[in-house]
């Protein structure tokens, strides 16, 4: 049982609590603003990540022209007494000053302590984990994944709840920032206009970044992070936005947005941009227990379906049913993705399957919200609805391959979701959406059209939060955990609903 305290504590003062907070004053305000960050575990190894900023909400982080040498340090306890590596990188302007040092050597399956020096100053106390080793069964896994934080919506405190479970993992399902314009009257509000250009989305990303409780969230636990639309921009489909603009136009936005993204997230050389592409589909295992299939449903999107795509004229997103969404040739990955998980599918040894994604992959007829009396004819084009041979292409592949133990976790709806996917008459996975961090529901009509839904086994978007999940060899035990007050930072997290998924039985069980 979390306590006000226990929450405060773990928050605020989660890097003294990882160790050299009380050796000595080591940490700082100043380069090291941003604090420090972790990612994609391998079983030797893991990405640390900072980036240096003397002036955090200044497009070049107040750090000009300079090339700054960073040392890396790492340790096995965390009274910072036993250094087990170190070694030298370079902050380089065009990369923002961001760092992100490729460790290897290290031991499977624990713990290990990090920081940062530059310029005489040292950075926070982070904690990492290894993943276990390649044919290791560990006995649990302990992840927490979230998606949606509108800074303007409310308090970070979902992340001081995530910091209280002691995840061995955190996992980002996208839409980090929002790009809009400042609104107003907002609990909080973005300090830059709409983002289009790299020093405008790195200004967006210090906003979010500056918060001390998403810091105190990236130095508890290794992230594994994906994106959705707006870290770029809306319902973006490859280079089309929502007003059908200029491909060109798009392409240097879409280039800025993913440099910003790279340099403040705990990715690998393997994700670095090049112009408006970058490869942030990957797997990450967690021994023979866990693998998860990591994808990015917006950069090679087909177009829209079901519309006219009329240079300058908006989009349209909810649509009667039309053959578009059920174009084979169609897919939300593009065909380079889709291939590669499905190869992927085939491949895996993993007892647990973890489709990492964006949204909702249960099909979602839904009511026009213009009659919501009427039949629930109506598809969303910006989500698995408008893709669908795609998406039974992957449900085929579970099957086809006997796939052990799928299981899709999502975001973007802004709700947390639980439901059974089936699939030529027979349950194949478990999908579970788990809220949203900050940002307010959209969807007046998920309790109503889900009600007549039988795959839909809980349905709520009143609330805010994330989600956790406990892995082992036999089971599953998945928890929504809502917050009581998202407007508030020191706010408890509860138990919305418990779902136990057990080994080889696709259909979920209440807890
Ligand atoms: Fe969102």
């Amino acid at each position: 049982m979390l306590t006000r305290r226990t929450i405060i504590g773990a928050a605020a003062a989660a890097p003294a609590l990882l160790g050299f907070g009380r050796a000595g004053a080591l940490t700082s305000e100043r380069l090291f603003s941003f604090g420090v960050a972790s990612g994609d575990p391998t079983p030797n190894g893991v990405v640390l990540w900072t980036r240096l900023a003397a002036r955090p909400l200044a497009g070049d982080g107040g750090m000009g022209a300079a090339r700054v040498p960073v040392r890396w340090e790492i340790y096995d306890d965390d009274s910072g007494r036993h250094l087990v590596r170190a070694g030298d990188a370079v902050a380089e302007p065009a990369w923002g000053h961001s760092v992100h040092v490729e460790v290897s050597g290290l031991q499977s399956g624990r713990p290990y302590w990090y920081r940062f020096i530059a310029g005489g100053e040292a950075s926070a106390i982070g904690r990492t984990r290894t993943a276990p080793a390649r044919h290791a069964l560990p006995e649990r896994l302990r992840f927490c994944f979230g998606s949606c934080q509108k800074y303007e919506d409310g308090q970070f405190g979902a992340w001081a709840n995530t910091v209280a479970e002691d995840p061995d993992l955190i996992v980002f399902l996208g839409d980090y920032i929002y790009e809009e314009d400042p609104s107003v009257g907002t609990p909080r509000v973005h300090l830059n206009p709409a983002p289009v250009d790299l020093d405008g989305y790195r200004v967006r990303y210090a906003t979010y970044r500056l918060d001390p409780l998403l810091q105190a969230a990236h130095a508890v636990a290794p992230w594994i992070v994906t994106w959705d639309d707006h870290e770029v921009i809306n319902d973006y489909a490859d280079l089309a936005d929502q007003h059908n603009s200029d491909p060109a136009v798009m392409a240097r936005r879409r280039a800025a947005a993913y440099q910003a993204y790279y340099e403040f997230m705990p990715l690998r050389a393997y994700s670095r941009p090049h112009g408006p592409d970058m490869r942030l589909y990957r797997t990450l295992d967690w021994g023979r227990l866990a693998q998860f299939q990591v994808l990015d449903d917006r950069q090679y999107r087909s177009p829209r379906g079901c519309q006219s795509h009329v240079r300058g004229e908006m989009s349209v997103s909810v649509v009667k049913d039309c053959p578009d969404l059920h174009d084979p040739k169609a897919s939300i990955l593009g065909m380079p993705q889709e291939k590669w998980l499905l190869d992927t599918l085939s491949g895996t040894k993993a007892r647990w399957n973890i489709l990492t994604q964006q949204t909702q992959i249960t099909p979602y007829p839904r009511r026009d919200p213009a009659h919501p009396d009427g039949p629930a004819d109506m598809q969303t084009v910006d989500t698995w609805q408008g893709y669908q041979a795609s998406r039974n292409r992957i449900f085929a592949r579970w099957q086809d391959a006997n796939v052990s133990n799928p299981l899709v976790i999502g975001g973007d709806i802004h709700a947390f979701v639980a439901s059974d996917i089936s699939y030529r008459g027979k349950a194949l996975a478990p999908c579970f959406v788990g809220g949203s961090i900050t940002t307010q529901a959209g969807d007046k009509l998920l309790v109503q059209n889900t009600a007549d839904l039988p795959a839909y086994r809980f349905a709520r978007n009143d609330v805010r939060g994330y989600g956790r999940i406990d892995v082992t060899p036999t089971q599953c035990d998945v928890a929504f955990r809502a917050l009581r007050n998202p407007l508030d930072a020191r706010t408890e997290a509860y138990d919305l609903t418990k779902y136990v998924v057990e080994d080889r039985r696709p259909r979920m069980q209440a807890a």
